[in-house]
C-alpha cells in the first residue's frame, strides 16, 4: 500500500519487485493517474516522453485507469497530437503481436490542451478537463516540464495553483539544466520550493536510468570480488568518458550558454562518479542512497582550471564531405569560446580514494560514440610475469570497463597464458555482453525514470543538497573559464579531441582507455 508522508502526499513503496505485475499496487478502481506533459509540442517529448510512456503502457506498467496529456502553446487538437505522437512511437517490441493495436489503445488516453504557460486561467481549464478524465476517483497527478529553463518556475506556479491533485498526490519532474551555476541554481530551488515540497519535485538526470548505471551498485556490493577492491590500496585510476560523433546540431542556441562541463561533467558524469564512489548506504532506500552520493561530492575537492582542459571543434573534410564547426551553427556567436569538449581531473579527498585520479572526459563531434566507466587497477606487486608480458607496465594492469553504450557490457581485463608450450602471456577480456546474455531489449532510461516518478522512487532523482554539492564543485572553475575567457584547444570534427587531454592523464600518469 501507499505510504501516507508527512506533508500529505502519498509514496509507494520502493522495491518495484514487491508489486503486482502493473508495478502499482493501490486499489486501482480507486485511483487514477493523470500525466501531463508540459512541453508536448516540443523535441524532448516527441522524441522520448511519449515513446517512453507508450512502452510503460505496452509492458503493461501503467495504472488502469491513467490519462495523458499534452501541454504547450502551439493550437493542436486531440487528433493532431495523437498523429504527431504515433509517428514516433517504435514498435520496439515489434516482434510481438498487437502492437499496433495497443498503440491505438495508448494513443486513444492521450489528449492535448493549448495553454500559455504562465496562465492560470489556462491550467484552470486543464484541471477541469483532467477532472472529467478522473471520474471522480483519487487523482495523482505528475507534470512532466519538458520546457526551456526559464519558464519553469511560471508553469510550476500555474501547475501547482491550478491543477494540482486534490485529495492524491502532486508531482513534478523537472528536465536540467537546474541552473547554470550555484546561485542560479539555488535561486531555481527556492522559486520551485514557493509552490511545492521537496518530495514533489523529480529531478531527472537520464543517465541514472541507464541500465548499467542502475547496474553499478549491484556489481560493486553484490559481489565478493569487487567491494574489497574498490578503493585507492587497489585502484590507480577510473576514468567517466562521454563521446558523441555528432554536433550540437539543432541544439546550439541552448548549448552555447550552457557548454559540454554544465552539459554532461556536472550532471551526468558527475552523477556516475557519486555512485561509483559512495560507501555502502545502509539500505537501498533513495534516502540512504542519496546521503552516501552527497558525502562524496562534499568530500571533493572543486575543479581547478590547471586540472581542465577545453576543447571546440572546428571544420573538417572528410571522404568529400565538409563537416560544420560549432561556430558554422546560426545559433551560435561566430566567437564563442564556449568548450564542446572537456577533460579533466578531479580528487575526493576521503579515506578510501585519497590520491585517486577520477578522470572525466566529454566531447561533442568525436570519432565515436560511447559513455564508459574505465576502473584502472594497481600492478600486482612482485609479479613474476613482468618480464613475459614486457615493458609496457599498463598493459599488465587489470582493467574493468562498464561500458554504459552503446552495446552495453561489462569487461575485465585479465592476464592469462597463451594455450601451448610456452609460456606467453595474453590479455583477455571475461566479457559480459548484455545483447548476447539477454534476449530482452534493455527499456529506455526515461521508462525506468517516468515509472519510478509514477510509483514515487526518488533513488534516481537528484535531491537539492546534492545538486547544491555538484554546483559548488564546477562554480569556481566555470567563473574563471568566462572570465578569464580562456580559449578553448581547437580539434577536427569527428576526431579524437584536443591532445591537451593526453598531456592531462600523462601528468597523472593515465592513458585514457
Ligand atoms: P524545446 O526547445 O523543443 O521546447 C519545448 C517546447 O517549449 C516547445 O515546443 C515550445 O512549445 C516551448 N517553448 C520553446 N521555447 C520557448 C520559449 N522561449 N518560451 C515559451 N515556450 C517555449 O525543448 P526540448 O523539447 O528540446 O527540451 C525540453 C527540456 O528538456 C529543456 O529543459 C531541455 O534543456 C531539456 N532536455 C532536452 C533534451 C533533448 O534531447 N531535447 C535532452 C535533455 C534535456 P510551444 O511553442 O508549443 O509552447
Ligand atoms: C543530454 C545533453 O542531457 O544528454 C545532450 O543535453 C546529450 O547534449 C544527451 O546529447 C546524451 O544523452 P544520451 O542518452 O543520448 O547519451
Amino acid at each position: 500500500p501507499f505510504e501516507k508522508l508527512k506533508d500529505g502526499l502519498f509514496s509507494a513503496p520502493s522495491s518495484r519487485e514487491s508489486k503486482d505485475i502493473t508495478g502499482f499496487n493501490v486499489n486501482e478502481n480507486d485511483s487514477t493517474v493523470s500525466i501531463t506533459v508540459v512541453g508536448a509540442s516540443g523535441d524532448l517529448a516527441k522524441k522520448k516522453i511519449f515513446p517512453a510512456l507508450f512502452a510503460l503502457y505496452y509492458e503493461g506498467c501503467l495504472p488502469e485507469h491513467f490519462t495523458i496529456y499534452g501541454y504547450a502553446r502551439s493550437k493542436m487538437t486531440d487528433a493532431e497530437l495523437r498523429d504527431t505522437v504515433s509517428k514516433t512511437l517504435t514498435c520496439r517490441i515489434d516482434k510481438r503481436e498487437n502492437c499496433g493495436e495497443k498503440m491505438e489503445q495508448f494513443l486513444q488516453r492521450c489528449f492535448y490542451h493549448s495553454g500559455q504557460y504562465d496562465s492560470q486561467e489556462d491550467f484552470v481549464k486543464l484541471d477541469k478537463k483532467l477532472k472529467e478524465h478522473e471520474g471522480g476517483r483519487v487523482p495523482h497527478r505528475l507534470f512532466y516540464l519538458s520546457i526551456p529553463p526559464n519558464i519553469f518556475i511560471d508553469a510550476v506556479r500555474c501547475a501547482s495553483l491550478s491543477a494540482s491533485s486534490g485529495n492524491g498526490w502532486t508531482r513534478v519532474i523537472v528536465e536540467k539544466p537546474f541552473g547554470r551555476d550555484s546561485e542560479s541554481s539555488a535561486a531555481l530551488t527556492k522559486a520551485l520550493k514557493q509552490y511545492l515540497e521537496e518530495d514533489q519535485i523529480f529531478r531527472i538526470d537520464h543517465y541514472l536510468g541507464k541500465e548499467l548505471v542502475e547496474n553499478l551498485s549491484v556489481l560493486r556490493f553484490s559481489n565478493l570480488i569487487f567491494e574489497p577492491l574498490w578503493s585507492r590500496q587497489y585502484i590507480r585510476n577510473v576514468q567517466l568518458i562521454f563521446s558523441e560523433d555528432f554536433g550540437t546540431e539543432g541544439r546550439g542556441g541552448y548549448f552555447d550558454n550552457y557548454g559540454i562541463i554544465r552539459d554532461i561533467m556536472q550532471n551526468h558524469l558527475l552523477q556516475i562518479l557519486a555512485l561509483f564512489a559512495m560507501e555502502t548506504p545502509v539500505s537501498l532506500d533513495a534516502e540512504d542512497i542519496r546521503n552516501e552520493k552527497v558525502k562524496v561530492l562534499r568530500s571533493m575537492r572543486p575543479l581547478q582550471l590547471e586540472n581542465v582542459v577545453t576543447g571546440q571543434y572546428k571544420s573538417h573534410v572528410r571522404g568529400g564531405i565538409t563537416y560544420p564547426a560549432y561556430t558554422d551553427d546560426k545559433t551560435v556567436p561566430k566567437d564563442s569560446l564556449t568548450p564542446t569538449f572537456a577533460a579533466a581531473a578531479l580528487f575526493i579527498d576521503n579515506a578510501r580514494w585519497d590520491g585517486v585520479p577520477f578522470l572525466m572526459k566529454a566531447g561533442k563531434a568525436l570519432h565515436n560514440k560511447r559513455a564508459e566507466i574505465r576502473v584502472q587497477f594497481r600492478h600486482v606487486p612482485g609479479n613474476l610475469y613482468n618480464r613475459n608480458i614486457g615493458t609496457d607496465l599498463d598493459q599488465a594492469t587489470n582493467e574493468l570497463v562498464i561500458r554504459v553504450q552503446p552495446d552495453e557490457a561489462i569487461l575485465l581485463k585479465i592476464n592469462n597464458k597463451v594455450p601451448g608450450l610456452g609460456m606467453r602471456l595474453d590479455r583477455s577480456n571475461l566479457n559480459l555482453h548484455y545483447a548476447a546474455r539477454y534476449s530482452k531489449e534493455i527499456p529506455d532510461a526515461y521508462e525506468r525514470l517516468l515509472l519510478d516518478a509514477i510509483e514515487g522512487e526518488r533513488r534516481l532523482f537528484i535531491r537539492s543538497d546534492e545538486l547544491d554539492a555538484a554546483w559548488a564543485l564546477f562554480t569556481p572553475l566555470l567563473k574563471e573559464i568566462e572570465e578569464k575567457k580562456i580559449i578553448p584547444e581547437y580539434y577536427p570534427y569527428g576526431s579524437r579531441g584536443p591532445v591537451g587531454a593526453h598531456y592531462l592523464a600523462a601528468r597523472y600518469k593515465v592513458r585514457w582507455g
